[in-house]
């Protein structure tokens, strides 16, 4: 979700103005979602590299996570959205990790979507947490194969993402979801996270269809015996 700086300054008001816009935007997007029948949608809200911003920014920033998922959550109850959060957190503040826990709980049996809330993430760090599970577990090198380490990320039952959108024009990957990603689809816009509405999402999703997905496979042909039926879809 890139953009909320610049479309804040755009505007002569400060960042923070432009990260509160940004929220109402993953409303908005979230809805779409739920109409389109888009079943998870990840947001990346605070990577571990984000500390690194000004201390005003990031106490600002966490205020904000507190306050919308306080006010936020019966809605959210009440549509079926099932929250879930990925990212490191023991380093968040006590009062955070009990929003995320009161969150987590109170929706963990609905079924109509997934919100997937990454704070504190880091692609890198969740490979990290993954591997000193499996050493803190004591499993055998012969032990540890994709499945393995696929099964200690943070969320493991969220199926890989199929499209990763990036706002703001931006070509990198940021350290996001670097396991999952490893064939999602990409989509670079030029609109500013704040900006984002639902007929973008509709446009990224049509983008996205589009697409002939081979996961390293040659889609004319008859598929090997050795792959036929394997893991991907
Ligand atoms: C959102 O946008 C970033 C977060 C979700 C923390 P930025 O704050 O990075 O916006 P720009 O890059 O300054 O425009
Ligand atoms: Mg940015």
């Amino acid at each position: 979700m890139d953009g909320n700086g610049r479309w804040a300054r755009s505007k002569g008001h400060p960042v923070s103005f432009g990260h509160r816009a940004g929220v109402r935007a993953i409303k908005r997007v979230l809805e779409g979602c739920e109409r389109l029948g888009v079943e998870v949608l990840s947001v990346y809200a605070f990577s571990t590299e984000n500390w690194s911003r000004p201390r005003a920014e990031v106490r600002a920033l966490m205020r904000l996570f507190h306050e919308t998922m306080q006010r936020e959550i019966d809605e959210m109850h009440r549509r079926g959205v099932r929250i879930v959060v990925s990212g490191r957190r023991d380093e968040l503040s006590q009062r955070m990790r009990e929003r995320i826990d009161e969150a987590i709980a109170r929706t963990s049996r609905n079924t109509n979507g997934v919100l997937n809330v990454c704070l504190n993430y880091g692609g890198r760090a969740e490979i990290v947490d993954a591997m000193r599970r499996i050493a803190a577990e004591g499993l055998k090198p012969e032990q540890v194969d994709e499945a393995a380490i696929a099964a200690r990320l943070y969320n493991p039952d969220l199926p890989d993402p199929d499209l990763i959108i990036r706002t703001a024009g931006e070509h990198r990957v940021s350290n996001f979801l670097l396991w999952q990603s490893a064939y999602s689809e990409m989509l670079v816009t030029e609109r500013l996270w704040p900006d984002f509405d639902v007929d973008d999402l509709k446009a990224a999703i049509a983008e996205y269809a589009s697409r002939i997905r081979r996961f390293g496979g040659r889609p004319d042909s008859e598929p090997n015996l050795k792959t036929a039926g394997g893991a991907r879809s």
